[in-house]
């Protein structure tokens, strides 16, 4: 095909239907195949996504002008662990040696209203135990120590109905919340639930 046969086929906006039927020549078992030029607004379109892609291509993977998918994916991935942060939940994992256990009221209150509204639905109000265990006497299923407080609060029990709280309740709060479960040792609220697990003498 001459170059100006392409220049010509380029421009050509004749419907395909009124062009003359060419055939190839080619016969298959009775088959015959046309050698009919593709409309020219077809073309037009298939030449101007080459071009295109070869822009795109430029601006967003042999530059820096504009991100790569790789670029944008770290791009997201930063966006929801700030908004994750915003929100409290924890993005870090927890060190549960490094508990420390505070008797800042502020902290403490703040404790109790998170207990309140997460908690108390299983381990009853005081943490006198209903569902979930008894949390102010001196019998542990997991361990009384804070740092064994800290990971069933964070890690869960899932198969005996206590849900891992790490996306919901941030890894400070977990602290704080360790921190209020032990102030509520001995205060026998009413209607406790009967120890479960094994007696640990307190640290
Ligand atoms: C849907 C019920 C439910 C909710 C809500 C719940 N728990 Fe539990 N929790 C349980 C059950 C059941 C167990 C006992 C798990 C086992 O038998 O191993 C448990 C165990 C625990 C233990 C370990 C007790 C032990 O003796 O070792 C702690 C600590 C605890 N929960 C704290 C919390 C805190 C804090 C919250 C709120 C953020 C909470 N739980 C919310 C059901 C619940």
């Amino acid at each position: 095909m001459s170059e100006n046969n392409i220049i010509e086929e380029f421009k050509s906006t004749e419907p395909q239907k009124k062009q003359k039927d060419v055939l190839t020549g080619h016969t298959y078992d009775g088959i015959k195949e046309y050698d009919n030029p593709l409309p020219g607004w077809w073309l037009y379109l298939f030449y101007i996504t080459i071009a295109w892609s070869v822009v795109y291509m430029f601006y967003y993977h042999f530059t820096n002008l504009g991100p790569s998918s790789a670029d944008e994916y770290v791009m997201e991935i930063q966006k929801a662990n700030e908004s994750k942060a915003g929100m409290g939940i924890a993005t870090t994992a927890f060190n549960f040696d490094d508990v420390k256990i505070t008797n800042d009221p502020a902290a403490l209150n703040e404790a109790k209203d998170i207990f309140v509204k997460n908690c108390v639905s299983c381990h009853a109000q005081g943490g006198a135990g209903a569902i979930g265990p008894n949390l102010t006497d001196d019998y542990w299923i997991h361990g009384g120590s804070p740092a064994n407080i800290a990971k069933v609060i964070y890690q869960g029990v899932p198969e005996k109905g206590m849900i891992s709280w790490k996306n919901i309740i941030s890894n400070e709060q977990i602290v704080k919340l360790v921190s209020y479960i032990k102030s509520l040792r001995g205060t026998n609220p009413p209607n406790a639930k009967a120890p479960q697990g094994n007696l640990e003498a307190e640290n």
